[in-house]
């Protein structure tokens, strides 16, 4: 190739080497020189920190003038370099050097692949690597069958906080409380890092030695450098990055509280939780007026869920949080359907901490969360 379209090509491989920064979402490069019909075909690959160019049947370290160098010797060539959620191909010969970008565009509602009658988020077939991996798709391709409800889940939690993600600027620091084998961790990640193209780092915690080592190993084949697992008690657990966004999805009993506990301690901008069982409040609580009514047991146990998720919330307020709470999915996916919001702007601090105490007051009980944070006198 000429020296024009060498420079131009130079060009624009500087501004691959910027794009690649410290290559936490470079997946490949795949390379092909041309000379008159014959092709010759080149890979960059990450060996750990490193890149490494295989070229003729030999592996060299990599580095982005090279590229331009051999270039010379050759009358065209065609780059493909390959990150999470986009693709930058660069195609040059002596007449023109051009640079297009092929992107996992952010998914409108009538654009997403559908499963049944859902449409999808994380939607094959871009996604096909990612469900493959944490095992709700099969390797033939289809959503397992006894995979869909977690797979209905965890998309839908992703579509319900979506809007308030597309509005976030800067790195997304995310922490995922009991994340389990991770299953919402991984579509978070992929939907701000694929999807919507934002730098973000996620944690996901959990006491289990047996979920975050799974949890490791499918970042590791998945080739996701930007998620953290933490084999640890959410009751001693210290958070180590500050968190924008806590999430918790059926973190069980109080593990839910710990999750909120967290989030408020470390300052978070947003809280979602699915709460999970209820344990705490049912042995605790007592209110006289409601007495002939509590004493079925079904309602005393349903009325203690209540109380358990509204004290929560007010709690939340209390520590400068706005707070709406909805229902998560279809009861049918699962009956512990719930999810709370909420967005730190610091509104109603004083009347919901007085609230809070002539509740606890009254009910003569001492939820888990408020044990958890401080919580500021009127
Ligand atoms: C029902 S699973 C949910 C997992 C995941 N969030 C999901 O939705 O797939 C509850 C998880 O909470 C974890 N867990 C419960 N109490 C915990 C605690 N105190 N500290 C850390 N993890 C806890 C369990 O190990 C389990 O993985």
């Amino acid at each position: 190739m000429k020296s024009n379209s060498i420079n131009k090509l130079g060009f624009y491989l500087t501004m691959l080497s910027s794009r690649y920064g410290n290559g936490e979402y470079f997946i490949e490069m795949k390379i092909n020189f041309k000379s008159g019909t014959k092709s010759f075909p080149a890979t960059v690959k990450k060996d750990g920190e490193e890149l490494v160019l295989t070229f003729s049947g030999a592996k060299q370290p990599f580095s982005w003038e090279k590229l331009s160098d051999i270039a010379k010797d050759y009358d065209a060539m065609q780059l493909v370099y390959k990150e999470r959620g986009t693709d930058a191909i660069i195609n040059a010969d002596d007449r023109n050097v051009t640079l297009r970008y092929d992107d996992i565009a952010p998914i409108e509602k009538n654009t997403t692949a559908t499963v049944g009658e859902r449409q999808y988020l994380i939607a094959p077939p871009k996604a096909n690597d990612l469900l493959k991996e944490i095992g709700i798709m099969g390797q033939n391709g289809k959503i397992k069958n006894d995979m869909i409800r977690k797979y209905n889940q965890i998309d839908h939690f992703v579509e319900l906080i979506a809007d308030y993600l597309k509005k976030l600027d800067g790195k997304i620091e995310v922490l995922d409380c009991a994340c389990g084998k991770s299953y919402l961790s991984f579509a978070l990640n992929y939907y701000l890092k694929d999807v919507l193209k934002k730098d973000c780092h996620v944690t996901g915690v959990d006491y289990s030695e047996i979920v975050i080592e799974a949890s490791k190993k499918s970042a590791k084949n998945l080739g996701y450098t930007n998620m953290t697992f933490v084999k640890a008690d959410l009751t001693t657990y210290k958070v180590e990055r500050k968190p924008d966004v806590v999430i918790s999805l059926h973190a069980c009993d109080t593990a839910t509280d710990m999750a909120i506990g967290a989030a408020i301690n470390a300052g978070a901008k947003a809280i979602f939780a699915v709460p999970c069982c209820h344990k705490e409040l049912l042995s605790q609580y007592s209110y006289e007026p409601f007495a002939p009514l509590l004493k079925y047991g079904i309602f005393k146990a349903r009325q203690a869920d209540l109380l358990t998720d509204s004290l929560r919330c007010l709690l939340l307020e209390a520590s400068g949080y706005s707070v709406t709470a909805q229902e998560y999915i279809s009861p049918v996916e699962t009956p512990k359907n719930l999810l709370i919001k909420a967005f730190k702007d610091g509104n109603n601090r004083k009347k919901a901490t007085r609230e809070y105490f002539e509740l606890k007051k009254m009910l003569g009980i001492t939820p888990k969360l408020e044990t958890l944070i401080k919580l500021e006198a009127e």
